[in-house]
């Protein structure tokens, strides 16, 4: 596995792919890497001749400090995971290599419309468009086929997608399903974050949304709104800070069921100081 710090670097290692007219896949993330992000890479290396990660904590989306100052870091298991799996190239930069102007100076701006409006939208000002700055300008620097994404985040998925769409960027977005532990509790850097009594609680996010996708089957839109909500919160150590029932394509919330073919439930939930999302389809 080649690894790339400098922009220099990385853009000669892509070309190097290009010019021998192989095909690459590209999975973009900020370390701390897990069997979800290991499902990527798989699916990456099966479907493209070779596969790049890039490894960023990325700070313009980081709308709280002490999240930024918290978030895993644990670069020397990265980079022997990846190799386990067989990536080709791992891009590590530093804020200087991704950010040359300085982050005083970073000015770009994305209007993303609805679907940037709704859930982190509004829980995290300014995080889509830390997302949109750094994964288009990674983009740039690794011009891919394909590019995998998580669908634990959800609402990110159709930014990205939004964000290739307007700078008309040909990079193919795959969207690739949540990897969950045996328990149901789905896999996110974060979770390294969580005591041993509150991983044990935390389970009961993942579990309430199974109920609630049975749920779904009988009962109405506000009445499913209602049990995860306080199914979840009636777990001490566990705070909901959103459940929205949303139209899958546009992540605006539904009333009814049957305004669109695919409705999805997307929650946040604050255990102590660790934010953890998840989602699951209500209707398809
Ligand atoms: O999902 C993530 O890990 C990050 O938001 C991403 C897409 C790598 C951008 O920093």
């Amino acid at each position: 596995m080649i690894i790339c710090k400098t922009r220099k670097e990385i853009s000669a290692a892509v070309a190097n792919i290009r010019k021998q007219g192989r095909s690459l896949g590209f999975i973009p993330t900020m370390g701390a890497l897990h069997q979800g992000h290991i499902s990527l890479v798989k699916k990456s290396i099966e479907e493209n001749d070779c596969t790049a990660v890039s490894i960023f904590v990325n700070p313009t989306q980081f709308n709280n400090q002490n999240d930024l100052k918290t978030y895993p870091r644990t670069i020397d298991a990265d980079i022997a995971l990846l190799e386990s799996v067989g990536a080709d190239i791992a891009f590590i930069p530093t804020v200087d290599v991704m950010y040359p102007e300085g982050l005083e100076n970073v000015t770009e701006s994305y209007d993303f419309g609805p679907i940037g409006q709704v859930m982190e939208g509004i829980a995290r000002p300014g995080h889509f468009n830390g997302v949109g700055i750094v994964v288009h300008r990674l983009f740039e620097l690794v011009p891919a086929d394909r590019a995998y994404f998580g669908m634990k985040d959800f609402q990110q998925i159709a930014i990205i997608k939004e964000m290739v769409r307007q700078r008309d960027i040909h990079i193919e977005i795959i969207p690739c399903p949540i990897v969950r532990e045996e328990d149901g509790m789905a896999l996110s850097s974060r979770n390294i974050r969580l005591s041993e009594e509150q991983r044990k609680q935390a389970v009961q996010i993942s579990q309430t949304l199974f109920k609630a996708q049975e749920l779904a089957k009988t009962a109405s839109v506000a009445e499913v709104q209602t049990f995860v909500e306080t199914t979840v919160n009636s777990v001490p150590l566990l705070s909901v800070e959103y459940f929205s029932i949303v139209n899958a394509h546009t992540m605006q919330p539904v009333t009814s069921w049957d305004e669109t073919d695919w409705v999805v439930g997307c929650i946040t939930v604050n255990v102590g100081d660790v934010r953890l999302i998840d989602n699951i389809t209500l209707k398809k």
